[in-house]
């Protein structure tokens, strides 16, 4: 496998900050992270079913989405996808990053591949009331997604949309549009989609919500998506193959982000922001945030994940990040080529003074702001780590999906938390359940 054509990290610009030394230092509990997972021996040992998922997936099950997926795309102008937290956030990055920025925009008769939208992901009255009348208008069909099957959100998201599909169409039609996602024999949701004998998929039971991009919960909607999920899943194994077969601290990237990262916590850098220079991965933030802030964030540890979309946020955040309180570490996602080609305009008067950048990308001028804003962030006292993908993808994405998963895991280790449980989503449901008055 050429090296080139693998996820990169560099963590040269926190040379400053903390020692190779610093980092070599955590050599030996990597190592030991990394065995309790291939074991099975840490805490949140039940839930390791991720680690070797990407190469474990079957075939059929492959084809079994891909045919529903298709199914789904010829009838539906739009696909509902309804779920929270890990149940849609790894979807929602992977097909907001492979699409067309204004896929939305485009005739009706343009389009190939149904619009996803998202519901059950908030308790917003008009947010699902606007949605429930753009349905009116066009064809759909809904993903419902919960592992538990009882997740307060989703479950009154599901209930409208249950209702207004089945007005909208007959009964027996609205079965056939619905696809359910959830555990394989427990929980509400999976009493209803038997009731009601939807087409279903199952959540493995060993695999956390936001461990779960890979199975049904993320594989289905982004096929709706039409997004080609064999080469997602085949970026996922090139990831995860390669960092088994690295032992070496610093020649394995995931290793080394856990590592580095920890350091740097160590060292006072309790914020973690995640940059990214591509406005399509502005969900990828989200579903990362999610991912470490609910494996991390616990026992009163753990680095608070916050995400930035530059150049925008420099226009918003820059000055806290150049100048605020110094306690926080930057991320840099970098592709390194765009998909497409804008160059610069010539102009006749040149009135804005941009002629020296005429005939040049666009892209050229954002990697430039990328290497302005990192020498400057690390100036100013804000260690970096590049994270480096050679073009925005697929493959990549999968790349990029295990990689964070995996250092999450070693990361959460390295801290001495339970990476894979969530003890403190539960507070906010008791209140809220006893204020709604439920029995
Ligand atoms: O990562 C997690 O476990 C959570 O974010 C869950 O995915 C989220 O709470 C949704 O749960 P469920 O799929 O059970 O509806």
């Amino acid at each position: 496998m050429l090296l080139k054509e693998m996820l990169k990290i560099n963590v040269e610009n926190c040379a400053n900050f903390v020692s190779f030394n610093d980092i070599q230092s955590f050599s030996p509990a990597v190592l030991h992270a990394n065995e309790i997972l291939e074991n099975k021996t840490g805490l949140g040992k039940d839930y390791l079913g991720w680690l070797h998922l990407p190469s474990s997936i079957p075939e059929d099950l492959i084809d079994q989405i891909q045919f529903a997926a298709e199914k789904m795309a010829e009838k539906s102008e739009v696909v509902v996808v309804v779920g929270i937290g890990g149940s849609y956030l790894g979807a929602r990055a992977v097909i907001d990053a492979l699409s067309d920025n204004f896929h939305y925009l485009k005739p009706k008769e343009n389009r190939v591949t149904p619009i996803v939208v998202y519901a059950g992901n908030n308790l917003g009255e008009d947010y699902h009331y606007d949605l429930l009348k753009a349905l009116d208008k066009y064809d759909y069909s809904i993903i419902v997604i919960s592992k538990s099957g009882t997740t307060t959100e989703p479950a009154i998201g599901f209930r409208l949309l249950k209702n207004h599909i089945e007005a909208k169409y007959s009964v027996p039609d609205a079965r056939s549009r619905i696809i359910a996602i959830t555990d394989k024999s427990k929980g509400a949701l999976r009493k209803v989609a038997g009731n009601e004998r939807y087409k279903t998929f199952v959540i493995p039971d060993d695999v956390g919500g936001r461990y779960s991009v890979l199975t049904p919960v993320g594989l289905m909607p982004i096929a709706a998506a039409g997004i080609n999920i064999r080469q997602f899943i085949n970026g996922a194994v090139e990831m995860e193959k390669f960092l088994s077969a690295q032992t070496d601290l610093f020649a394995n990237p995931a290793n080394l982000y856990a590592a580095t990262r920890n350091a740097l916590y160590r060292k006072g850098g309790v914020i973690e922001i995640l940059a990214t220079y591509t406005p399509s991965l502005n969900y990828l933030i989200e579903w990362w945030k999610q991912l470490y802030g609910e494996s991390e964030g616990k026992e009163h540890k753990g680095i608070f994940p916050a995400g930035v979309t530059f150049t925008t946020d420099l226009h918003s955040m820059g000055q806290l990040v150049q100048e605020g309180a110094r306690n926080i570490f930057e991320t840099v996602i970098k592709v390194e080529t765009s998909n497409s080609t804008l160059l610069i305009p010539e102009s006749s008067d040149n009135a804005d003074d941009l002629n020296y950048l005429a005939g040049k990308k666009m892209s050229y001028v954002n990697e430039k702001a990328l290497e302005g804003t990192l020498m400057a962030h690390v100036d100013g006292g804000v260690p970096n780590i590049v994270i480096t993908i050679p073009e925005l993808n697929a493959r990549y994405l999968g790349q990029m999906v295990y990689f964070f998963e995996k250092a999450c895991a070693v990361s959460g280790y390295l801290l001495g938390v339970n990476p894979f449980n969530q003890p403190g989503v539960e507070a906010y449901k008791k209140n809220m359940f006893r204020l709604l008055g439920k029995k």
